[in-house]
């Protein structure tokens, strides 16, 4: 059979996730395996009909396809989302329909999950079967039975393309919509809201003037009774996406440093602001590939929060009820930024004055929680993300990431439970009462009613 590897790291041959590839390729050498770097070069595929072209007549005469990528960001690489772009454009589409398709990623398991959701759905929009992924932490090639594993998950995606049996579908196509939105002008009475010294900033990532997008911004701009800046991502000097180097691990020093505009916007016009509001229209599962390059160009802070305490909003155009995965990158990074994610507008209603109620109560709503400086309390998308973190900041990727570790420590996210000295102290007198069985009895009985007592005794004395 022939197989076609699609590999999004930036990196090219010097991509981790390619050496999974490497390895299955190595031992199943009765196929042809045809690889493209389609991350590292997606500039000159952008520019180049001809190579771009080449890769598809590979993808045509293929048996199956193997998506093989790092997470990045909850996802994959920009250069790899750009990649997917072009390929939903014009006709490119159709050579992958009836294929076979495979996922490997590497990552350390931060919503790992969600860049697989977002592999399979558009697998599947590309009228693909579907035919597994894999998705192991990124050391694990170090271990025999990892390796084994790896091997396993081959030949399941081999036996697949060749047997070609009926897969399920596991995501809904995605609803059209013909919805043309036409935003009411705000009147300039006591209905615009007010600033009220807050720093409010919305970026966007085009300017295409005439989109539902376009006229969101501005009914949300108009909601205000000041000014309220807008920035694009098309008129910053941005050179291209993160490269996945790690430099930038050390002392938060990207390589982009002084070559382009992205790090000091970051720094100057987002962290500085107190309310971000961005903007954009859906594009194929997500948003678009320039969004992802925001997002991707923001790890020169690495794994530290930079929108602690900030309110943070999404205007969207497109159909984010049919984009649940999306929705939980949204509140996922919201959350782990420690900023708090106050809503999502979309024009899914398809009603234009709803729309406009709907935007301008968005408007207040962000106003009145920076007022109030309130975050609300992190789910398990926020709480459990911070203990990866924290544990592999603690741990192996220390030295790397020592900037991450230095303020992990000043800022008591090392809360890990062999710390909290009070606890283990009632843990070891408790343990050792409970090895008589008369009190492990009695305590047995008293487990509700201990619970709730500093509950109950907060809400009686406070
Ligand atoms: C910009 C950037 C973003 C990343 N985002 C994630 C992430 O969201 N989740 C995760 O588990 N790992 C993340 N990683 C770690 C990579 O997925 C991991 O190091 C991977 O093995 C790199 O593979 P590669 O060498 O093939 O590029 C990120 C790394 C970089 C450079």
């Amino acid at each position: 059979m022939k197989i076609t590897v699609l590999s999004g790291s930036p990196k090219g041959d010097l991509s981790v996730t390619f050496q999974y590839v490497r390895f299955i390729m190595k031992k199943n050498p009765d196929h042809e395996w045809v690889v493209h770097h389609v991350g590292r070069h997606i500039g000159r595929l952008a520019k180049d009909r001809d190579a771009f072209a080449a890769i598809m007549d590979d993808v045509s005469g293929s048996d199956a396809v193997l998506w093989a990528t790092p997470v990045y960001v909850a996802l994959v690489p920009s250069q790899l989302k750009r990649f997917v772009e072009m390929v939903f454009g014009g006709e490119n589409r159709k050579v992958f329909a009836g294929k076979y398709a495979g996922v490997i990623t590497t990552s350390i398991h931060f919503y790992d999950h969600t860049a697989h959701n977002y592999l399979r759905a558009i697998s599947e929009d590309l009228e693909m079967h579907f035919a597994g992924s894999f998705s192991p932490d990124m050391y694990d090639l170090m271990k025999s039975e990892e390796q084994q594993r790896l091997l396993q998950y081959a030949e399941l995606f081999l036996n697949a393309a060749a047997s070609r049996p009926p897969v399920p579908k596991a995501f809904a196509p995605l609803p059209l919509s013909g919805f043309d939105y036409e935003a009411s002008q705000v009147s300039p009475d006591s209905r615009k809201t007010g600033l009220q010294g807050s720093k409010v900033v919305v970026i966007r990532d085009d300017n295409e003037p005439g989109t539902n997008l376009d006229a969101m911004v501005r009914r949300f701009t108009d909601s205000f009774a000041e000014a309220v800046p807008v920035y694009c991502l098309d008129e910053i000097h941005i050179t291209g996406g993160c490269l996945g180097c790690c430099q930038c691990g050390i002392d938060y020093r990207c390589v982009y440093t002084g070559k382009d505009a992205f790090i000091d916007f970051y720094r100057d016009t987002v962290m500085a602001a107190d309310v971000v509001v961005l903007a954009g229209t859906a594009v194929d599962r997500y948003l678009s590939w320039k969004w992802k390059q925001y997002f991707d160009r923001r790890f020169f802070n690495t794994h530290t929060p930079t929108l602690i305490n900030k309110q943070l909003g999404y205007l969207v155009s497109g159909p984010l009820a049919g984009l649940p995965n999306l929705r939980q990158i949204m509140e996922a990074s919201a959350e782990w930024e420690q900023a708090n994610l106050v809503d999502i507008v979309t024009d899914e209603c398809a009603d234009s004055s709803l729309l406009d109620e709907r935007i301008s109560a968005f408007a207040r709503n962000l106003m009145e929680c920076a007022a109030a400086r309130y975050v609300r309390p992190r789910t398990f998308l926020g709480v459990g993300g911070m203990k990866v973190f924290r544990d592999d900041v603690w741990g192996r990727l220390r030295f790397v990431f020592q900037a991450d570790h230095a303020w992990y420590e000043a800022n008591g996210a090392y809360d890990f439970p062999q710390y909290d000295e009070k606890t283990i102290e009632i843990n070891n007198a408790m343990m050792q009462a409970m090895e008589d069985p008369d009190t492990r009895e009695s305590i047995r009985k008293m487990i509700k009613t201990k619970m709730v007592e500093p509950h109950q005794h907060i809400v009686e004395t406070r």
